[in-house]
């Protein structure tokens, strides 16, 4: 009997925990946050008070066939204007100047001759063009305009080859609908996956992404060229591959066109070190960060707005969530009343300050190794053993340095970049009997 009564005392207490974190969950997850938050009246807009319009595709007035901005215009008429407003947005940092230590770092790589912040989608073409970087190859405009997309999806991978100057003449918008919706906005602003790399590097793992997410993480992700076709890809096909020690190891078994094996962007000069770049891995760093599984990219960069006429829909101007009072009031919903700005700054002051720490070891190692091999020395063999520690010391660092949210979308994974490039270093010196 005792027994008995100890097991239902089990069973009960155990159906309460199952219920208490179900019940946590269920707060937590995005929906029911925003729906308690909207039934109070200040609570901010969200996207339970738009409504969503069925509309037919107005024809395209762009040579391609993708309905531009200005052909949604009639239809919606606030997006169209608010993403016209993604010009505002100019302020651009010089990396180069703000760091040196990455002239030295990057060397022999078009990064180590141009390399500042981003700024607007409204300025996509224009600072392509413009960039003192190297680009001989049209795939560079992967993820600079809706015409380029366009182009892949009708014509295939071969335009990934084709020459850059040819095909920029041929693009008439900066980043646009047809990106992000294909020609489907009318269709209750359905989200289309237009870049056809997404689904061939996710396949059916696409859907455990939140489709808005999935919608900047189009570009805003690490990428490389496919030595054969110089096709843009993902190095993953899941989430679960997104870590950069997954992303690293994906690199480092790659078999190259020569049977070598190893993907690498290219041989430092001095060093002999087969370097990677690592490129705005935004998506990847938010989905291991902890507001993954509560929000989505939209949610803290385009605000939900009401027009003088009472239409609600999502700005579809992009922005700090710091420097817009509607997507700051939203994030009151859990952070309480946090001075969100000054947060956010001191986690970011304290990554730039640990990444100028660890840039700066990660020169010294460049410019020893580099000592090394001039002096001949060491052998080729132990060479390479300190190459090896240094291609995976500057991955580390890179994944974390070129993230544009410098630690805001997921500090730990930026500690741990930059204490893994530090171990490595540290490695490496030693090697090098430092
Ligand atoms: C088709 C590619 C593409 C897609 C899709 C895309 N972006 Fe971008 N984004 C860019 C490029 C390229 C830049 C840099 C533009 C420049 O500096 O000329 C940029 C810049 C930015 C910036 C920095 C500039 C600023 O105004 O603060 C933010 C933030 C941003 N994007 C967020 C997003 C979000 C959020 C989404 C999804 C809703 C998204 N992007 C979707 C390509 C894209
Ligand atoms: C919880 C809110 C939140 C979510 C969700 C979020 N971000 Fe951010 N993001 C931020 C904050 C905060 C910053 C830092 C802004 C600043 O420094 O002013 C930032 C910065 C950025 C920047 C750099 C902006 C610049 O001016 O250079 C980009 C690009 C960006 N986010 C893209 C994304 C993408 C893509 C996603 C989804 C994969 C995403 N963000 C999801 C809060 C968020
Ligand atoms: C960079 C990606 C991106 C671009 C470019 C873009 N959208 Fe969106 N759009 C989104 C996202 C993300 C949402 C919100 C999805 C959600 O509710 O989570 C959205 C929502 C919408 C909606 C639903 C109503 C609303 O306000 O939420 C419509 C309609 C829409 N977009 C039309 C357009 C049109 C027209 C254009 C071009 C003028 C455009 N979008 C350009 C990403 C984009
Ligand atoms: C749906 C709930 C929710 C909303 C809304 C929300 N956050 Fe968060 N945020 C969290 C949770 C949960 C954590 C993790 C807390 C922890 O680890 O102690 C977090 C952590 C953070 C962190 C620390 C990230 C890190 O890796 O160090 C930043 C920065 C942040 N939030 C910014 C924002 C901003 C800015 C907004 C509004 C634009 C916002 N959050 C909106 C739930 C939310």
């Amino acid at each position: 009997m005792e027994k008995r009564n100890q097991l239902i005392k089990f069973i009960v207490s155990g159906l309460i925990v199952v219920a208490a974190v179900l019940l946590l969950a269920g707060l937590l997850g995005g929906d029911m946050m925003y729906h308690l938050a909207n039934r109070g009246e200040l609570g901010p807009l969200s996207r339970e008070d738009i409504s969503y319009l069925h509309v037919d595709a107005p024809a395209a007035t762009s040579r391609d066939g993708a309905v531009s901005a200005s052909d949604w215009a009639q239809a919606y008429p606030y997006i169209v204007a608010t993403m016209g407003n993604n010009d505002r947005n100019t302020y651009v940092v010089d990396y180069l100047e703000q760091d040196p230590y990455l002239v030295n770092i990057y060397e022999g790589f078009g990064f180590a001759k141009d390399y500042g912040s981003a700024r607007g989608h409204e300025y996509t073409l224009e600072d392509v063009a413009k960039t003192q970087r190297p680009h001989a190859l049209a795939n560079c405009l992967t993820c600079k305009t809706p015409n380029f997309t366009k182009l892949v999806n009708d014509q295939g991978v071969g335009v990934y080859t084709m020459d850059f100057n040819e095909v920029l003449d041929m693009m008439e918008e900066n980043v646009s609908c047809y990106n992000c919706h294909g020609n489907d906005a009318g269709n209750a602003g359905q989200i289309t996956i237009t870049h056809s790399y997404v689904l061939t590097a996710l396949g059916e793992n696409a859907s455990a992404i939140d489709p808005a997410t999935l919608s900047c993480g189009q570009c805003h992700i690490e990428y490389y060229f496919t030595p054969t076709d110089k096709e843009t890809m993902m190095p993953y096909s899941s989430v679960e591959g997104m870590t950069p020690e997954a992303i690293l190891a994906y690199y480092d078994e790659m078999v190259l066109p020569d049977g070598t094996v190893g993907f690498y962007d290219w041989v430092q000069p001095g060093t002999g070190t087969r370097m990677l770049k690592a490129q705005h891995p935004e998506m990847e760093t938010y989905l291991l960060g902890p507001h993954a599984a509560l929000l989505n990219c939209a949610d803290c960069h385009m605000a939900v707005e009401m027009a003088e006429d009472g239409t609600v829909y999502h700005s579809h101007m992009i922005e700090s969530p710091l420097a817009n009072a509607t997507l700051l009031s939203t994030c009151a919903q859990c952070h309480g009343d946090t001075d969100m700005v000054a947060f956010v700054g001191r986690i970011q002051e304290r990554v730039t300050a640990r990444e100028t720490e660890v840039g700066l070891k990660l020169s010294g190692l460049k410019d020893a190794l580099t000592e090394a091999v001039s002096a001949g020395a060491m052998s080729e063999a132990e060479l390479d053993a300190v190459r090896a520690l240094h291609r995976e010391a500057q991955w580390f660092f890179d994944f974390c340095y070129v993230e544009n949210a410098e630690g805001a979308h997921n500090s730990a994974l930026a500690f741990h970049c930059l204490d893994t490039s530090e171990a490595k270093i540290d490695e490496a010196l030693a090697l090098l009997g430092l």
